[in-house]
């Protein structure tokens, strides 16, 4: 056709490669489209999201994803619209503590619509597309950073306040693609927990964060401490209040507790070094945001899908997350106090 910008050949143009260039041609087109809708999409999230932050550690199991899903549902408990992108896609785990494993992901016109967990949490994972959980999946590096492209670029976010992405740990690769793609990331928060070890790679955590330019939002540690929790009464069954008492801790140690005014006491137990994280931040110039303490709710929640949030939305977890996200809120909404460093 005359004037057509791409047609060089037309069908049964007598050279017999017409149609196959045609439909080269064609899927070359679609492809280059397709490259421009996700770049676009990509464009529009990264102006939309109020903000986007990536939980990080050096160290696995550390409760990465406990406390990316932790702060998403504390988020979304206040109201806010919450996107959470599970970055892990070769140990996906994220669907599994949300309790919404095995949703079939929704597709409509070549966007992937999000899964939705408790509180309205919009939720993207590798776990949806995966047939066999218990198949490991090998995922070459370009391949692997095409899928964390497709996960931002052609999932149907919608409108959100904040989009949380947890990684695998100890990698680079992936934050780095991540923050191609969306520039105006606003952060990371790393998770440690107070062990020497897990301290040691928090700080390479908290210096990669910085050789790619981006700000610490602070450190959350996690598995501070056991909380023991009972009541004190009187031998006449009466509450024993307000009062201080002596319970018998591990190897027949002596703990004191306060008694509140129902008879009830709560006492931590550091289960490793106290203090650990908070050092830790201190020393790095990093804003501390908080301690997690060691709950079997969590675990237990973890296997079967009811997130310790969601099952006790005031219990001292939740509370605690309550007040990580507060002061998180505060380094979002203020940069440059707190000792946020850029370098
Ligand atoms: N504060 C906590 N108390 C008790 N168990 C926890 C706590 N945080 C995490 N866990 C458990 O530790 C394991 C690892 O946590 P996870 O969040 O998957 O770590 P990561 O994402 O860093 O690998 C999980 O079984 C989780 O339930
Ligand atoms: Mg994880």
């Amino acid at each position: 056709m005359a004037g057509s910008p791409v047609s060089t050949h037309s069908p049964g143009d007598g050279d017999g490669k017409g149609p196959e260039t045609n439909d080269e041609q064609k899927a070359q087109m679609e492809q280059a489209y397709q490259q421009m809708r996700r770049k676009m999409r990509m464009t529009k999230l990264n102006d939309d999201v109020g903000h986007k932050f990536m939980v990080l550690s050096g160290k696995g199991g550390v409760g990465k994803s406990t406390v990316a899903t932790g702060l998403a549902l504390s988020l979304a408990r206040m109201g806010q619209k919450v996107g959470l992108l599970d970055i892990d896609i070769t140990g996906p785990n994220l669907p599994k503590m949300l309790g919404i494993e095995g949703t079939q992901l929704h597709v409509e016109e070549g966007q992937i619509h999000p899964a939705i967990g408790p509180h309205g949490v919009k939720v993207i994972s590798m776990a949806f597309l995966i047939e066999d959980p218990d198949k490991p999946v090998i995922w070459r590096g370009p391949i692997k950073l095409g899928a964390i492209q497709q996960f931002i670029g052609d999932v149907a976010w919608g409108d959100l306040d904040y989009l949380i992405i947890d990684f695998p740990p100890g990698t680079s690769d992936e934050p780095l693609t991540v923050t191609q793609s969306l520039p105006t990331m606003d952060g990371v928060v790393i998770v440690t927990t107070p062990q020497e070890v897990a301290l040691l790679d928090s700080r390479k955590s908290i210096n990669f964060a910085k050789t790619i330019n981006l700000p610490v939002l602070g450190v959350v540690e996690n598995m501070r401490g056991y909380t023991l929790q009972g009541s004190a009464t009187n031998p006449d069954g009466s509450a024993i209040t307000n009062a201080t008492i002596e319970i018998g801790g591990p190897s027949g140690q002596k703990i004191e507790a306060k008694t509140d005014s129902d008879g009830n006491w709560n006492v931590m137990l550091d289960l490793f070094k106290r203090g650990g994280g908070e050092s830790a931040a201190e020393e790095m110039d990093v804003p501390f945001l908080g301690s997690l303490p060691f709950d079997p709710g969590i675990v237990r929640g973890g296997d079967d899908g009811v997130h310790r949030i969601v099952a006790e939305p005031d219990g001292p977890t939740a509370e605690a997350f309550q007040s990580i996200v507060t002061r998180l809120i505060e380094n979002l909404e203020s940069p440059d106090e707190d000792g946020v460093t850029i370098i």
